[in-house]
């Protein structure tokens, strides 16, 4: 069932209680579906998160001519029939990682022709390094009205040194390597979960990735690829939202479902800053009856701060004791909720990539509006713990990202609604 996505009224100042069990992870999803194109017959993929941006990849898979099939979180995806190797922009403009469908299409076809992605505005937003390592594996690639055409007779292995540690790159990298011929691989990958979760799924289908996880991968070409089964990782910003929406409420829940690991950077920032937090095997509980201390972070590919959490974090130290400083590592522009955040009384100053935040005593309620996904997400944790009422606009934002995220907090206790 697809949300309602008008609007989200919040009656802030009740703490957050209970337990959240968390999905599985966006980024990862959003690259194993259209991985699974890559071979005929049927693959499952399971503990698929039911959000906007899955949603706008299944339709994309049933433009080119996949069979989908869900059963609550598993979805079968049938790729027998695959007919076409063209997404053009109408069936890609809600999502930005609908660029893996040239890695997926290269290695199925050895043609793809994708138009220039959608997504969150942060500023620019290149796939030069994507497509540098899709002609090192000897694909030509061109950009002709809008449209990104990849063509390659045949792929062949080589080592390809990435510029930027790009998440987006190393996947795309990987889904067009493994079945080319001879050894690839690729320098300055990106770690993040979700890169090992997709080199682990296509092992699953037969493919020959090591090193996934760590800064250089190798991926040994394979001829056939096969479908399989397989459960995606639970979503790490998933977690770390209800983690600091937890401490932004002086609240006391428990992250259900998770790879606690997937979260040393946030946790030890949450430890710094005064909050009680206790590590189970597969759940993390997060504690907080006081207002906690100021502190400064630095967002940074795997295993750094993630940048995905910034906009919640900033929320969270505006209402801390003391000043703290945020750097934006990864994104140009990651700050365009910091003018809504001012409208529910933050003090912050953003000068570049840097944000220097003032804790106030309280936040209160406004009419805002979720710019982007984590935006969204960041004005939910300032509405939960404002004083009054907070109104969120473009929710459908956040939607994209985050399932049920309503629903998940009238159980720990919050005053939200969907208009
Ligand atoms: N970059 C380049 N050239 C490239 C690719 C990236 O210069 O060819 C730069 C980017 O401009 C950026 C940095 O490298 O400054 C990192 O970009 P990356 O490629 O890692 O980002 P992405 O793959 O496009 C994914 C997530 C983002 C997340 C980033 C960083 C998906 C679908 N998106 O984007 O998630 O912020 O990695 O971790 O996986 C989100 O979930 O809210 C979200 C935006």
């Amino acid at each position: 069932m697809k949300p309602n996505h008008e609007k989200l009224i919040i009656e802030g100042g009740y703490p957050l209680f209970g337990e959240v069990p968390i999905n599985g992870a966006k980024n990862a999803a959003v690259a194993v579906i259209p991985a699974a194109l890559m071979t005929e017959g049927e693959s499952i993929i399971e503990n698929l998160p039911l959000i906007e941006d899955v949603f706008a990849m299944d339709d994309i898979l049933l433009r080119l001519g996949a069979k989908i099939e869900y059963d609550n979180h598993s979805l079968k995806i049938d790729a027998s029939n695959l007919q076409s190797y063209v997404a053009p922009y109408e069936s890609v403009r809600k999502i930005r990682a609908s660029y893996y469908l040239i890695g997926a299409l290269l290695t199925r076809f050895g043609k793809a022709e994708v138009a220039m992605p959608g997504g969150c505005n942060f500023g620019a937003r290149p796939i030069d390094q994507h497509i540098k390592g899709f002609r090192a594996l000897g694909a030509d690639v061109k950009i002709e009205n809008g449209m990104i055409k990849a063509y390659a007779e045949e792929l062949v292995g080589t080592k390809i040194y990435l510029d930027v540690v790009s998440v987006g790159a190393t996947i795309n990298l990987m889904l067009a390597a493994v079945k080319a011929k001879g050894t690839t691989i690729i320098e300055n990958a990106a770690k993040e979960p979700h890169v090992v979760d997709v080199a682990n799924f296509l092992n699953a289908m037969g493919a020959k990735i090591k090193g996934a996880g760590t800064d250089v991968i190798r991926i040994e070409g394979v001829k056939t690829l096969h479908p399989t089964r397989y459960a995606i990782i639970p979503d790490q910003i998933e977690a770390g939202t209800y983690m600091i929406a937890a401490c932004a409420t002086k609240g006391h829940i428990i992250v259900k479902n998770i790879i606690p690991k997937h979260l040393e950077s946030l946790t030890a920032k949450l430890l710094e800053m005064g909050a009680e937090v206790n590590v189970f095997e597969d759940s993390i509980e997060v504690r907080c009856k006081e207002r906690l201390r100021a502190s400064s972070i630095k967002t940074m590919p795997y295993p750094g701060f993630p940048t995905d959490l910034q906009p919640q974090m900033t929320v969270l130290l505006s209402l801390c004791s003391g000043t703290s400083i945020v750097t934006e590592g990864v994104w140009e522009n990651r700050y365009q909720y910091v003018d809504e955040l001012k409208k529910m009384g933050a003090n912050i100053k953003v000068e570049g990539r840097v944000a220097v935040v003032e804790g106030v005593e309280s936040l209160q309620g406004a009419e805002v509006v979720a710019v982007d996904l984590r935006a969204g997400a960041a004005l939910i944790v300032a509405g939960l713990a404002a004083k009054g009422k907070t109104v969120i606009y473009n929710t459908k934002n956040v939607d994209r990202g985050y399932e049920n995220i309503d629903y998940k907090l009238k159980l720990l206790g919050a005053k939200i609604s969907r208009v």
